[in-house]
């Protein structure tokens, strides 16, 4: 059978289901060509980079599903595994935190998300830098999901300073050595973050390669054990886990060693060896990884060949139901019907359906080039800023405003523009700041260093590529995840004909291309173009038609200001964070909630 015959098959296989769970206004899911999933022996399914997406993704029916169909699914596949008597563990690697309402719209934020994250019962959970950028994000992990997770949470190089005590200690367990349910496998399982130094002062990360020298791990790293797990907010191609891998390969050299990584907010798949395999699941609830390795797995047994798999699933219940077996009748259960519950209730109570204003058009951050009619970052440049960074007192004055791209963390879709997008596109609390007066000829070179790498990283040890969006690290590392090949999988463009019926239209999505091959995502779709942005934009306002303002006032994000200070000194300027003054009040996500309301039609 051709590879084209066995996609339109499962086509019609699974064309016949209707939808019910997920949000009340969700997306309904889109039908699309399925891989299926391989089970083996010891089975994963992997979240990463969730950031309080725990809803779904409301206007996206590729990733329309929440977190209360997940633990449906979740329930299913444990079904599963222990009815084939092999065994399946839920791994999240961190960053649940920052960048949807659900999370940031309460005050204090998470108000309803701890309780809801919980349900779900993960089986080896760390911690991600956005539950450290802030003192109280850390002492909320700390206080709720460390213990919600007890024996489960892991940090392998993370600790916590007690506020009361000033004590420091381990934010959990350092490792966990444990026995699958059904095959009685030994586990020990790691929890690392990669070598992050932004975290507030009352967490303390340790640089992996000093971790990998304590004496517990290398005690922990010797145990009697079947299968090693490192989880970790770590890119799977980042120097922190080949470190750790190299450290258990050279006392285990057969011992089989599983990666879970993220991070990156990309799909990506590599073997380090061929007793080795990673995955990283992606972001923002649009993927539930899966993982599975099959052969002997005990220890007695090491040397015959292990296979290893991978899928990305898109987090949607047309997906679900697929991989389940089941349908909308008998897919989510009483406890995933609770959840979605909760999360229905949490939106409504923090009025996340609020609707500032309709928009008229997409706006991409990447699949537009910028600029462009279509680009975010232009609709930021020549719209918003102009109307929005204006301090009423300085007004007239010719004026530079900087914004890092990194500051926008999604797109806007056409369509009702709500609390909910506010967080979801820009969940900083960015403020504006400025230095008045700055002499022009060093304030216009500004905008040139931010975007040159390289120049600015050597002064401060500053590494310019935080200012822009975390997908384009991975760039960097050459993942191509939008191939031209695989649509070419159908002869016409993007119409797929199954036998007799209409012809389906490929939903855009992710084409995965990994070291792995071509084909880990679940539903196969159309590519996406991938543009890449500036670190920085800038919008010149009040500036005299003709000739050079002697000065200008130099506005920025706040976020940026040490790079900002570093390349007016690299300009010429000498300035100190004392020079800088708050611009405007108000967050920038106030400010365009603001300019939405006055400039776009109220109702869609
Ligand atoms: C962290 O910084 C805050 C504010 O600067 C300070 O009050 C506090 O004592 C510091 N905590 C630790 C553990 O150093
Ligand atoms: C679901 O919620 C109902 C009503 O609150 C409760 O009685 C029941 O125990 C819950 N079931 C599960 C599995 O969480």
């Amino acid at each position: 059978m051709s590879l084209k015959r066995a996609l339109v098959g499962s086509v019609l296989a699974a064309l016949v289901s209707t939808v019910t769970a997920a949000q009340p206004h969700a997306a309904k899911p889109i039908a699309a060509p399925m891989r299926d999933l391989k089970w083996g022996k010891l089975n994963f399914l992997h979240t990463t980079d969730t950031h309080g997406w725990h809803a779904g993704h409301l206007q996206e029916p590729q990733y329309s599903a929440d977190w209360g169909d997940y633990v449906s699914f979740a329930e299913h596949m444990r079904k599963k595994a222990d009815d084939r008597g092999v065994d399946l563990l839920l791994v999240d690697t961190g960053d649940r935190v920052e960048g949807n309402g659900l999370y940031d719209a309460s005050d204090p934020k998470g108000q309803y998300y701890y309780d809801i994250y919980r349900e779900q019962d993960v089986d080896i959970i760390c911690t991600g830098n956005h539950e450290l950028y802030i003192a109280s994000t850390a002492d909320r992990e700390h206080k709720y999901t460390v213990p919600n997770f007890k024996s489960k949470y892991i940090a392998s190089n993370l600790d916590y300073i007690d506020p009361k005590s000033g004590v420091k200690k381990p934010m959990a367990q350092r490792y966990r050595k444990f026995q699958t349910k059904n095959q009685k496998l030994d586990i020990v399982a790691f929890g690392f973050l990669f070598d992050f130094t932004g975290n507030a002062n009352n967490t303390v990360v340790q640089p992996v390669r000093e971790t990998i020298q304590e004496e517990w791990f290398q005690k922990a790293m010797r145990e009697e054990t079947d299968v090693f797990v490192v989880i970790g907010h770590v890119g799977v191609q980042m120097r922190e886990f080949k470190d750790i891998f190299r450290a258990i390969r050279e006392q285990n050299p057969s011992t089989p060693i599983l990666f879970f990584g993220g991070h990156v907010h990309v799909r990506d798949a590599t073997s380090y060896d061929s007793r080795s395999f990673a995955i990283a699941s992606g972001r923002y609830m649009e993927t539930i990884g899966w993982m599975s390795v099959d052969g002997e797995l005990r220890k007695s047994e090491d040397e015959a060949a292990l296979t290893f798999h991978r899928r990305y699933i898109d987090n949607n219940l047309y997906g679900l139901h697929h991989h389940s077996g089941l349908n909308s009748e008998t897919f989510p259960t009483e406890h995933g019907r609770n959840v979605t519950a909760m999360i229905a209730k949490a939106r409504k109570e923090l009025e996340l359906d609020y609707t500032f204003g309709c928009a008229p058009k997409d706006y991409w951050m990447t699949r537009t080039p910028y600029p462009s009619e279509n680009s975010i970052y232009s609709l930021l440049e020549e719209e918003v800023l102009p109307a929005v960074a204006i301090n009423p007192k300085r007004a007239d004055v010719p004026r530079l405003v900087i914004a890092n791209t990194g500051a926008i963390r999604f797109d806007i879709f056409k369509g009702a523009f709500t609390r909910d997008t506010t967080y979801i596109i820009s969940p900083f609390l960015s403020v504006l700041s400025y230095i008045p007066d700055v002499p022009y000829p060093a304030a216009k070179k500004v905008i040139k260093l931010l975007n040159s790498a390289g120049k600015i990283v050597a002064d401060a040890h500053l590494e310019n590529e935080f200012l822009a969006i975390p997908e384009q690290l991975s760039i960097k590392e050459s993942i191509i995840y939008d191939t031209p090949e695989s649509s070419d999988l159908f002869e016409a463009g993007d119409l797929q004909k199954p036998l007799g019926g209409k012809p389906i239209r490929l939903v855009e999505g992710y084409t995965t291309r990994d070291d792995i091959g071509d084909d880990g995502d679940d539903a196969i779709h159309s590519n996406i173009n991938f543009y890449t942005v500036p670190n920085c934009i800038q919008a010149e306002l009040s500036l005299p038609p003709e000739g050079e303002p002697e000065t200008v006032d130099l506005v920025f994000f706040d976020f940026i200001q040490p790079w900002v200070l570093i390349a007016l000194r690299l300009s010429g300027a000498q300035y100190t964070k004392e020079d800088v003054q708050s611009y405007i009040e108000g967050t920038f996500t106030e400010l365009m909630a603001g300019w939405i309301a006055k400039n776009w039609p109220a109702k869609c």
